[in-house]
């Protein structure tokens, strides 16, 4: 195999990549694209303020690029993401409770069903757990006004709108055992011993020189596995460059492949060119297009040539 896709395929996993609707037009974009990657994510395009920027009003141009091009490449979805208190248009924030869980039900319920049948895994709710040594929950509309129930009632809602996607709780700083994953992980156990349905669990995935590789990752991830759920790196970036963060990249896939449930991995875009990370060179492929040193390295721990 001499492709991200087809290498990680041999292990029985995905290999995808966050995608930005508005560079489906630039051809060294989709040729990479489509020759490399297995899945995508929408980076932007699902998120609250994109679907619904208005209550009850729809809209789903953007996403629906996204999804039309990555079924005609038979690319799975991870859809991204129904409830999270960013990128959330303000009339949610404005909300009384009753109507705010009416509305974020609605919000999955709407969302969902428009793309049923096409996504493999939703980020049902993302981000809703505090850094730090707390374990606490984050303040946001959801959690101040609805209180910690609002995770379960979200995922027990979106069960209901697409039985066949898998639902998963996404998250960032929760990638090596430390306070926040193991709130998170706790979350899990609760959610799987009162069947509440949740079938994953994202771990972002997002690393630099202040948030490295940790050392417990691979552990980590199969603690979460035992609990029977799948796992699955969401949004994988690392800045430097060369052969340390060519290291690194090789480090993480070893880590899923070493874990039978951890199913596919996905980095947080294409190229350099159009990353988050505006200062950084965090991706695979350079702002050229050109393979990095990572690129190899993550090719190799997947089995490919
Ligand atoms: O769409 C507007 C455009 O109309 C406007 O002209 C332009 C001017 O700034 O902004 C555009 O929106 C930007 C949007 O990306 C689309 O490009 C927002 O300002 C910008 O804040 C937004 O950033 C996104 C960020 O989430 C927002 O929280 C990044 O692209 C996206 O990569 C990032 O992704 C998140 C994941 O969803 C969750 N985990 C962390 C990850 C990285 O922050």
């Amino acid at each position: 195999a001499d492709t991200l896709g087809s290498a990680a395929a041999g292990t029985g996993r995905y290999f995808g990549t966050a995608v930005a609707a508005g560079h489906l037009g630039e051809s060294d974009y989709v040729n990479t694209l489509d020759r490399e990657f297995s899945a995508v994510t929408p980076e932007n395009e699902m998120k609250w303020d994109a679907t619904e920027p208005t209550r009850g009003t729809f809209t789903f141009g953007a996403a629906d690029q996204i999804v039309s091009h990555a079924q005609s490449k038979g690319m799975k979805i991870r859809g991204h993401t129904l409830v999270w208190h960013s990128q959330l248009p303000s009339w949610v924030s404005g909300l009384g409770a009753a109507d705010l869980r009416t509305a974020m039900d609605n919000h999955i319920t709407q969302v969902m069903k428009h793309y049923k049948g096409k996504i493999y895994a939703w980020d049902v709710v993302n981000e809703a757990f505090q850094d730090g040594s707390s374990g606490a929950r984050r303040s946001s509309p959801f959690q101040d006004k609805l209180g910690d129930g609002f995770i379960e009632e979200a995922f027990r809602t979106a069960r209901a709108a697409d039985p066949d996607a898998k639902l998963c709780y996404n998250d960032y700083n929760t990638d090596g055992v430390n306070a926040k994953s193991n709130a998170v992980y706790a979350m899990v156990k609760d959610f799987k011993a009162r069947g509440v349905p949740i079938d994953c669990v994202g771990f972002q995935s997002h690393f630099n020189s202040a948030s490295p590789v940790p050392s417990d990752y691979r552990a980590n991830l199969q603690r979460f596995a035992d609990l029977g759920v799948d796992v699955q790196i969401t949004e994988l970036d690392i800045e430097g460059s060369g052969t340390a963060q060519a290291t690194n990249y090789s480090n993480v896939v070893k880590a899923c492949l070493a874990v039978t449930r951890c199913t596919g991995i996905t980095v947080w875009g294409v190229t350099d060119k159009y990353s988050w990370r505006s200062s950084g060179t965090p991706l695979l492929f350079d702002s050229a297009y050109a393979k990095k040193p990572a690129y190899d390295a993550v090719l190799a721990a997947l089995g490919g040539t």
